[in-house]
């Protein structure tokens, strides 16, 4: 029997869904993070539960051959680069795993054959997106931050691993600006204080950079020398925007933007397709790798097209500031997209006339009412894109279109949820054609999926 504190020896037998390691000790799971499978390692159990134990490790008694030499980030704690210490070619095995596990578990597939991996060139500062919040330390100095793992304690960073470098000197900047603005930081328990969150998003070749701070006031005291000194040492700066936010809770950013200079938004740039991205619109966090999901999309669609007589109607649903729809539009009869975020559909249609594109319709709405309404219009896709957040779609949504379909591309970055919701349209009679693998997020324990969904 294991008990609280007990200090034990065990070996890794495998991995869990966020690639912690997983040992059985007497019959008991024990979850232990940084542990890789093979290893023999000393751990400490610090929590006991009826199913399941998490155990510290203490000490690594026998290393994994993937286990790199470079010591944890300096930043680690703030859990953001989960796999950092992990051989690269590991990292997407064990993301395999975690994808087959996943489908084991809730799609009762037990032997899923997937592709390899789409590997990513850049697995470093690859991220073009950042959401500092701010504190104080120790020394009542301002903080920007991670939040330290499972806490609402802020961490310095310095040098991360998955922002572009110029991070930190942004970082910088805006500390220095908040002590001599004297800027109140935000406290969450007291709901006082002005400066809650920086947000900063890059473009591809960081030629254009967009500068968010999010306050808890109508505008940012001194905003003149805050642009002053941002200006002053970065070049690259676009846009400078406020995200007022007076509510209470963790919703970061609102619609109530107020601009202080430059643009409303940065370009980005995927194969020959433009992108005006704004300040509260999604957009994928990592490009070179968005550009290869987008083009692996095309191939699919390029393939169903040669099986239909005529260019297809395609429902791209869940659609951002359809992205998706934007990149193979050329291949597409019409592309009805939907997404729920009102402020996506200005920035859609933009980017339709940056683009030269006149065949697909935005509409603002919850993906399921969106097709109910297609629907009663006489309109069916021969292709549905669905491109979900993470706790996926709504089982009434796959029921319809399960009879409405016979072809499905699903892009996840929750297999969990995926294998869940493959689930309910293999039960509509739809077989997985393929099922392909690309790492949007290197040196993290996350994966993108993308399922091709058939029917016969
Ligand atoms: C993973 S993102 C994909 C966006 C887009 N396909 C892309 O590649 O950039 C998921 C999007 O779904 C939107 N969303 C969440 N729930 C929704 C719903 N029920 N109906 C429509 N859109 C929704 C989110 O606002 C977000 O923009």
């Amino acid at each position: 029997m294991l008990f609280k504190n007990q200090i034990i020896t065990c070996r890794i037998l495998r991995t869990g869904y966020s690639a912690e390691g997983i040992a059985e000790i007497d019959g008991m799971i024990v979850f232990v993070e940084n542990a890789l499978p093979d290893e023999l390692v000393e751990i400490k159990i610090i929590k006991l539960t009826k199913k399941f134990a998490i155990g510290k490790l203490l000490k690594i008694l026998e290393k994994s051959q993937y286990r790199l030499n470079l010591g944890l980030c300096q930043n680690y704690n703030c859990g953001g680069c989960q796999l950092i210490f992990v051989d690269y070619d590991y990292q997407l095995k064990l993301k395999e795993n975690i994808i087959q596990s996943a489908f084991r578990q809730n799609a009762k597939i037990p032997d899923l054959k997937i592709n390899s991996v789409i590997k990513a060139v850049q697995i470093f500062h690859y991220r073009n997106k950042i959401i500092l919040p701010a504190g104080i330390d120790e020394n009542n100095q301002p903080q920007l931050g991670f939040y330290m793992r499972r806490s609402h304690h802020i961490i310095n960073i310095d040098n991360c691993k998955l922002h572009p470098k110029i991070t930190d000197k942004i970082i910088d900047i805006t500390k220095k600006f908040l002590i001599n603005a004297k800027i109140s930081i935000y406290d969450e328990i007291q709901h006082t204080g002005i400066f809650r969150n920086l947000m900063i998003r890059y473009n591809n070749d960081l030629s254009e950079i967009m500068i968010v701070p999010i306050i808890n006031a109508d505008e940012l005291p001194h905003n003149e020398l805050f642009i002053k000194m941002i200006r002053a040492e970065i070049s690259e700066i676009k846009s400078v925007a406020c995200c007022i936010n007076k509510n209470k809770g963790n919703v970061i950013l609102t619609d109530n933007l107020k601009k202080i200079d430059g643009a409303d938004y940065i370009t980005a740039q995927l194969s020959k397709k433009k992108y005006q991205i704004s300040v509260n619109t999604f957009f994928q966090v990592n490009y070179e790798q968005t550009e290869k999901l987008y083009e692996y999309i095309r191939k699919l669609i390029i393939d169903r097209g040669k099986e239909l007589s005529d260019k297809p109607i395609i429902f791209d649903l869940y659609s951002g500031i359809s992205s998706i729809g934007i990149y193979i539009s050329d291949l597409a009869e019409y592309i009805y997209s939907a997404e729920e975020n009102p402020s996506a559909e200005k920035l859609a249609n933009i980017n339709f006339k940056i683009n030269n594109i006149t065949n697909i319709r935005h509409i603002t709405g919850k993906s399921i009412d969106v097709i109910k309404k297609l629907i009663a219009q006489n309109i069916k896709p021969n292709i549905v894109i669905l491109d979900p957040p993470r706790k996926g779609c709504e089982k009434e949504e796959l029921e319809i279109l399960g009879e409405l379909s016979d072809y499905i591309i699903y892009v996840s970055c929750q297999p969990t949820t995926l294998a869940r919701d493959a689930q309910i349209l293999l039960s509509r009679g739809f077989t997985i054609k393929n099922i392909q693998p690309l790492d949007m997020f290197p040196n993290t324990f996350h994966i993108e999926t993308i399922c091709e969904f058939v029917k016969n």
